[in-house]
This record gives C-alpha cells, structure tokens and sequence, in this order.
C-alpha cells in the first residue's frame, strides 16, 4: 500500500465517535460503589429521579465527585455517567 490512502486510515481510526458517552460502563459501575455510602441505586429508579436529562446528569455525577478529595476525574465521571445512563436514565 503506498501513496495519500496510507494517511486515511489512521484519520478514521481518530475520529471522534459519534456517540455522546464516552465513558466505560463496567469501571463506572466499580466507581459507583463508593457513592452506596450514602444513598442506593433506589433515588435513581422512574418514580424517584429528578434528573431529566443526560446533560443535568453528567452535571451532578461532576457536582458529587467534588465531594471526594481528589475529586472524581473527568473520565471517571464519564464512566459513571455512562453506567448510570445504561442502567437507569437511558436518556
Ligand atoms: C454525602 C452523601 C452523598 C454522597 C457521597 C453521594 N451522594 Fe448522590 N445524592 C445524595 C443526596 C442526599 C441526594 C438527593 C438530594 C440531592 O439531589 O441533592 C443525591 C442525589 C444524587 C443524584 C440525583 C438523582 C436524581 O435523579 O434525582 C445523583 C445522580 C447522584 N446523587 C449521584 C451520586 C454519585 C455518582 C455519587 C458518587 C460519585 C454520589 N451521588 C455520592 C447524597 C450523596
């Protein structure tokens, strides 16, 4: 293989993905058992929510990670985000 197609590939690999949620679901379930100190999977079931949206989600998972010293990374927050939205939003 030779030539400008050589180039293509490695820019398609790169692309961003499309999807909005970039985070790993199985580590932010692993993440997520810290939180279980003080409330249970039970506050984010339909009849108890309310979060209406993946944007107001992702901004409190950020806004409880600041309670721990360190606070939560921006990837680690996106891995929670992504579990919680899998498990329970499906925003
Ligand atoms: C110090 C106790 C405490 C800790 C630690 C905590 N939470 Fe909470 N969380 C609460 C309380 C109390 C509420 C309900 C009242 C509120 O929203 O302020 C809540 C509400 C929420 C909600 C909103 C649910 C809804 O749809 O109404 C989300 C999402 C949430 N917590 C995620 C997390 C995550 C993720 C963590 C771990 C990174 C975490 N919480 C750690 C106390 C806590």
């Amino acid at each position: 293989m030779s030539g400008r197609w050589v180039w293509l590939i490695p820019a398609l690999l790169l692309a961003p993905a499309a999807h909005a949620l970039t985070g790993d679901v199985a580590r932010g379930e692993k993440l997520h058992e810290k939180c279980l100190n003080c409330h249970g999977t039970r506050l984010y079931e339909p009849d108890k929510r309310k979060i209406k949206s993946l944007k107001a989600l992702r901004k409190d998972v950020k806004r409880w990670g600041t309670y721990y010293a360190p606070a939560l990374s921006d990837q680690e927050v996106e891995d929670i985000t992504a579990w919680l939205n899998e498990k329970f939003y499906k925003f």
